[in-house]
């Protein structure tokens, strides 16, 4: 070892004591009369004094930034009145006798310690100036406890890590698939797993009975801010097993979680709500419930009007919907208002917002209140239960414009009104989800969660009558607004498989080329099982309180899906796109993409 402590070691209790420490130079002072080094690695700062006595002096103002360097001295006290408290070795310094530079550094272009962060492009290209900012490693030894924790949870009950393939056969998540070609084969293609979901239940079919993997995943779908195209589940599969006890382990692992890491006590077993009434209260399925504001119809009330913006709605099957943000009319002036509108018709597709303002009377004021007669204002505001101060706001549309806009302005104003405590952590679960969405673009059911999710057993029968009301074996775990984990009960019976691929719109001849092995699996010997994958960056992005998921990944990707610092995707070889059997035809030039 080149070092007999690290930097975040010495306390008093080493006075005296000749050490070595090795690291990096965080800042330097010269002070005339000698110079002041702060000395870092990951464990801690420690300031080293060079003085004169020492016949270091002039090597030691050679130091910059950055330098990596050996220092040999003695622990002392620091001179009355310079014990620093914030810092853990702030109650002594390095007197130093000994200083090799085991390696100098160009002026960085920027300095882990600085206050104002550069630009996350910057962060990104010289991530290894980013992680060694504290801030940084905290977030990653973080990421590793969580890791480590959920580990040991799924070891104490049993489970067996098992790798799966990360070159396999598509495995359909609902995004794109990024593919390899195969050299062997030209002409093929493997594709990167979105998930681990048929290794896994194929291990259950071989009897494994209780399997995790810390999976890393690949989806070429849209960014966000809580989106990576390569992120990492804890994948788990269990067999001869219902919703309630997946649910069960999961909630004991976030109650675990949430006390070791946050110490939060969170009272199990967590709520469940399902999907209907998650999208009827908050207009989402993933709701942030550290607030309430919920959604509140009126589309009864709207039928009663002349107004032929709510009328119209109403009455041709539409929904007259709003929220009641308390006390918030004097914080949303015209122009606030206005930028809301323009946020829920620009993102949402809403064709306006409708909006009052709670008089000290009680009554209702709005630009359109003159439109509506007295009796309906008046059950407006009791159907709102309004007070003076509030502010209402309305759309009225389709029932899934009117959810998205809705949870979308809920969301906005309860971080805007800070309604909840950064602190907080709501955990819940949602269930019964719809088995399927319909696709209007392609005019076909798609599987809501995956192809191999079980329908309720008392819905069997609408799998042939009607598909969209049936409702399936899937539970979403949801963590201040956050969806933190799905997974369903999958279905072990190969007859009912080759239906739920029938409604999904694959012919026989499909099903079989694409999922063959699956279907001849459920025919020899498949358990009933069912399982779950948590989104461990984002179980980080949660535990740290962040709200950027780059923020919790070593090496993340851009929004655009590229590696700054690596600069993938890049080109490759002509002689190795020979070898796959691969001629490029470019594509013109998209500037948005
Ligand atoms: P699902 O697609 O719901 O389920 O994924 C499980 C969890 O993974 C996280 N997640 C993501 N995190 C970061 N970036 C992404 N692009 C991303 N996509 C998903 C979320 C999500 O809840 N095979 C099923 C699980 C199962 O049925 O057992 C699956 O992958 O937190
Ligand atoms: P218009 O007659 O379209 O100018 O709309 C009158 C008012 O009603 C404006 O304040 C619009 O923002 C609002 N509005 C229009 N359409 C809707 C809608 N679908 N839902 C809620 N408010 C709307």
């Amino acid at each position: 070892m080149l070092r007999t402590h690290t930097c975040g070691d010495l306390r008093k209790d080493h006075f005296d004591q000749s050490v070595t420490l090795c690291g990096w130079v965080d800042k330097y002072r010269d002070h005339g009369g000698g110079v002041f080094v702060d000395l870092r690695d990951r464990y801690g700062v420690t300031q080293v004094v060079f003085d004169p006595s020492s016949g270091l002096v002039e090597e030691a103002a050679r130091l910059r930034s950055e330098y990596v360097v050996k220092v040999t001295g003695t622990v002392s006290e620091r001179p009355q009145g310079m014990a620093n408290s914030k810092l853990a070795t702030g109650a002594i310094e390095v007197r130093a006798t000994e200083l090799e530079v085991l390696n100098a550094s160009e002026t960085p272009p920027f300095q882990p310690n600085q206050s104002e962060l550069p630009g996350e492009d910057t962060r990104l290209k010289f991530r290894y100036l980013d992680l060694r900012r504290s801030a940084m490693q905290d977030i990653l030894l973080l990421r590793s406890r969580i890791i480590k924790a959920m580990r040991d949870h799924f070891d104490e009950h049993g489970f067996i890590d098992v790798e799966t393939p990360i070159l396999g056969r598509s495995t359909p998540e609902g995004a794109r698939d990024y593919l390899v070609p195969s050299r062997v084969h030209n002409g093929t293609f493997y594709a990167l797993p979105q998930s681990p979901q048929l290794y896994k239940q194929i291990l259950m079919i071989a009897g494994y009975d209780r399997y995790i993997q810390v999976a890393r995943c690949f989806r070429d779908e849209d960014l966000r801010a809580d989106r990576q195209p390569e992120f990492t589940q804890l994948d788990m599969e269990m067999s001869f097993v219902d919703t309630d006890d997946v649910i069960g382990i999961i909630d004991s692992l976030v109650a675990k979680l949430a006390k070791d890491i946050l110490g939060i006590e969170v009272t199990l077993p967590l709520p469940r709500m399902t999907y209907d009434e998650a999208m009827c209260r908050f207009g989402h399925d993933a709701p942030d419930l550290r607030f309430g504001m919920e959604l509140i119809d009126c589309t009864s009330i709207a039928k009663e009007t002349a107004f032929r913006v709510f009328r119209g709605v109403a009455d041709s099957g539409g929904f007259v919907r709003g929220i009641r943000a308390e006390g918030a009319a004097s914080q949303y002036s015209r122009k606030k208002i206005d930028e809301l509108t323009d946020f829920v018709k620009e993102d949402f597709g809403a064709k306006g917002l409708a909006w009052f303002r709670v008089e000290d009377d009680g009554s209702l004021w709005s630009p359109i209140a003159k439109n509506l007669e007295p009796e309906v204002l008046k059950k407006i505001s009791e159907r709102m239960e309004a007070e003076p101060g509030d502010l209402l706001l309305f759309i009225a549309d389709s029932w899934e414009v009117s959810c998205k806009s809705l949870a979308a302005l809920r969301k906005r104003l309860g971080a805007e009104l800070n309604l909840y405590d950064s602190d907080q952590m709501h955990c819940s679960w949602i269930v019964e989800f719809p088995m399927f969405d319909w696709d209007d673009e392609g005019k076909r059911w798609v599987a809501m969660h995956h192809p191999f999710t079980a329908p309720r057993l008392q819905d069997m029968p609408l799998l042939d009558d009607d598909p969209g009301k049936c409702r399936a074996r899937a539970y979403d775990l949801v963590i201040n607004g956050y969806e933190a984990g799905g997974g369903t009960i999958r279905i072990h019976d190969q007859g009912e498989q080759s239906r739920v691929f029938e409604l999904l719109g694959m012919d026989t001849e499909s099903a079989r080329e694409r999922f063959g092995f699956l279907l001849d699996a459920l025919k020899l010997g498949a358990p009933p099982h069912g399982g779950i994958a948590l989104g461990i960056d984002r179980f980080v992005m949660l535990f740290a309180k962040l709200d950027n998921i780059r923020d919790c990944i070593a090496f993340p990707k851009t929004q655009r899906a590229t590696d700054m610092m690596t600069e993938a995707p890049g080109s490759v070889d002509n002689v190795q796109l020979e070898e796959l059997g691969i001629r490029l035809v470019r594509k013109q030039q998209n500037t948005d993409t």
